[in-house]
């Protein structure tokens, strides 16, 4: 432990450095250079402003109901608590290098990408440096020594994946704040900690960051026209709502904390998103349809069958031969979501 400044309170606080892990990412910036914002000036121009305006900007300010101790919060909740703070924190700097990057990257070659990625990087910063001061009331402090760039190691994304899976954990951060934000206002019994009433500006932050990732998928013919970008869009929407929603058991409980059932909580979300998407994409699935969710169970079984196998204590090799039926029959129940009808969003039109 170690004392650290509390630049909100001005006192010096005694907390515990902590590692965060952000993912760095890298895309083809030859890709993004050469997006036509022109022949889409309108939704680019109209996506900017709205950064520009920086409608949320005296919103974070931590109030007089920061200035108590939260030593009450014990237990199970303060470690659930820390743990969204962290695993939030984290997502939050990421987005900020991320987006600071590419906005360096495109200075000279396309200026309102750039433009766009630096407000971008602006709100991330912001919500980071929230989080950051909120980790302190729980004398922690994250270690930030993945700023220097020398202690950072990148994955590279293909720009099609880079795109869609930004634009979507944009829309669905979007939908996971202003779900609890509400649920919260109507069940403030649940408020155990003042962060979630800031949960309305950040979700119209994120909101935002989802409508400029919006223009430059319609800039893109191949993402939003035709056969091609039909099916890429389905595969994307198909993955990262698959992945989004088989988080829900590992969630559960900081969902109970909130007062919230974790199953309905994210299909909910997911139903959400695909509805707010519409205006953006091609295409959306199909999830009012039962079979969607009771598909996506079947894998969920076979997912934690195989967690059940890895802790075991058998040798790697039958360990293996367990598991294969459970991929197989995982990757066949994917295949059957994928041939299930999407609903195409430009007939009605
Ligand atoms: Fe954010
Ligand atoms: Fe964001």
């Amino acid at each position: 432990m170690e004392y650290f400044q509390n630049t909100q309170s001005n006192t010096e606080v005694l907390a515990k450095e902590t590692l965060i892990y952000p993912g760095f990412y890298t895309i083809n910036i030859r890709k993004f250079s050469n997006i036509d914002t022109l022949s889409f000036q309108k939704a680019f121009n109209t996506a900017v402003a709205n950064l520009k305006s920086d409608y949320t900007k005296d919103k974070y300010i931590r109030d007089e109901r920061f200035n108590q101790s939260w030593d009450h919060i014990q237990g199970e909740a303060r470690e659930l608590i820390i743990k969204l703070l962290e695993m939030y924190c984290a997502a939050e700097y990421s987005g900020f290098i991320l987006y600071k990057e590419l906005s360096y990257q495109l200075k000279e070659t396309n200026s309102i990408l750039s433009d766009g990625f630096s407000l971008i990087s602006r709100d991330e910063a912001r919500h980071a440096s929230f989080l950051n001061k909120a980790l302190l009331d729980f004398y922690i402090k994250p270690g930030l020594g993945f700023l220097k760039k020398e202690h950072r190691k990148y994955i590279s994304l293909p720009f099609s994946w880079f795109i869609y899976s930004t634009y979507l954990s944009e829309r669905i951060s979007s939908c996971y704040y202003i779900t609890i934000f509400e649920h919260l206002e109507s069940h403030p019994e649940y408020s155990i900690y003042p962060l979630f009433s800031f949960y309305k500006s950040w979700s119209e932050d994120e909101n935002r960051h989802g409508d400029f990732f919006g223009a430059i998928i319609k800039s893109q013919l191949q993402l939003s026209n035709g056969l091609r970008a039909r099916l890429v869009c389905k595969f994307f929407l198909l993955l990262i709502f698959s992945m989004t929603y088989f988080k829900y058991k590992s969630n559960d409980k900081l969902l109970a904390l909130f007062g919230l059932d974790a199953r309905e909580y994210y299909v909910s979300t997911i139903k959400k998103v695909n509805n707010s998407i519409r205006k953006d994409l091609p295409i959306v699935l199909d999830v009012e349809e039962s079979r969607f969710f009771n598909k996506l169970d079947i894998c969920l079984l076979h997912i934690s069958e195989n967690k059940r196998i890895n802790i075991s204590n058998q040798n790697m090799l039958l360990k293996l031969i367990q598991k294969i039926p459970h991929y197989f029959t995982i990757l066949l129940v994917m295949l059957r979501l994928s041939i299930m009808k999407s609903i195409n969003t430009r007939e009605n039109r």
